[in-house]
């Protein structure tokens, strides 16, 4: 009996020290029956795909922040390969065009990706009913932005929340970079992994 307690209580320590050196992925997500949105009595929930599954083999964002992806680095990575069109005829189009957006106040500048944008999307999602396409023509601000205007469009809704400050706003004021259109090739993104409150730091941009 005391042999068979060592052997299990040293299985027990192998376990552990397996455990402490595979980063534990702290996100963790509501199953389909509790989420508010599902009937949890119908019958369609047992035969659907839990989101755990679906997502935790997904570059993982901040947790409790929308579904806890990074999505743009699950398609940078390969890790989902949407396809791009369902009809042959369906032109393509991409650009690598970053556009800095420098009217903001004391935050740091904002950076917007053409290329992270036209991955997923066509030019004629935004241009030219929610920006004309010209580096500085649109009155774009924080409050419209809030209020589901602009980039509130889609951020908050179907692409990262607008609480992720530093994604936007992610070029500090001590970078010498000119607003507008930016020279290619454009900046490869490092993935946001540290929030920041903004309202402790302002001033000191994205370092
Ligand atoms: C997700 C929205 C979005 C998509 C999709 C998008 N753009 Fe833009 N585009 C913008 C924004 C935002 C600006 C900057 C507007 C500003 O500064 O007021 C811009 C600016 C531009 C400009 C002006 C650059 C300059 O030098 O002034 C051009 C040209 C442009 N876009 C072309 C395109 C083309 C071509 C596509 C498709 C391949 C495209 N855009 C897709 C949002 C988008
Ligand atoms: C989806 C992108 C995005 C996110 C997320 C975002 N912003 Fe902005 N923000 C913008 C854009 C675009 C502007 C306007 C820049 C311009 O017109 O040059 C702006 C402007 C501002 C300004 C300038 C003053 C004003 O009212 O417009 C402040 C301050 C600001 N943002 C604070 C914040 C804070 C704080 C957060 C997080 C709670 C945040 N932003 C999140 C895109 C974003
Ligand atoms: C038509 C919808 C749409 C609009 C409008 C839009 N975005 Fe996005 N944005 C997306 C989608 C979709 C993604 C990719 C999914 C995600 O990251 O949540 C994305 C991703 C991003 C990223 C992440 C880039 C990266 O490499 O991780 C940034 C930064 C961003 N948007 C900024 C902006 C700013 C600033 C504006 C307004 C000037 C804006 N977006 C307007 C849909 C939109």
């Amino acid at each position: 009996m005391r042999l068979l307690t060592g052997a299990l209580l040293m299985l027990l320590g192998l376990a552990t020290a397996w455990a402490a050196t595979e980063p534990k992925d702290p996100r963790v997500w509501l199953q389909l029956q509790q989420d508010g949105i599902h009937d949890p009595e119908g019958p369609g929930v047992t035969v659907l795909q839990q989101p755990e599954e679906a997502l935790k083999e997904m570059p993982p964002d901040f947790q409790g922040v929308g579904n806890q992806v990074d999505w743009v680095r699950a398609l940078n990575q390969g890790v989902i390969q949407p396809i791009d069109n369902l009809y042959e005829a369906t032109e393509v189009r991409r650009l690598d065009l970053d556009i800095i957006m420098p009217n903001t106040g004391e935050m740091p500048k904002v950076r917007f990706p053409h290329k992270a944008h036209t991955d997923w999307l066509d030019c004629s999602n935004c241009h030219d009913k929610i920006f004309i396409p010209k580096a500085g023509g649109n009155p774009t601000n924080m409050f419209v932005i809030l209020a589901g205007e602009y980039c509130g469009r889609c951020h908050g809704a179907v692409s990262f929340p607008l609480t992720e400050c530093r994604r936007c706003h992610s070029v500090a004021w001590s970078e010498p970079v000119k607003g507008g259109p930016q020279p290619l090739p454009s900046r490869v993104y490092e993935p946001v992994t540290e929030q920041v409150d903004p309202r402790l730091k302002q001033q000191g941009g994205n370092q």
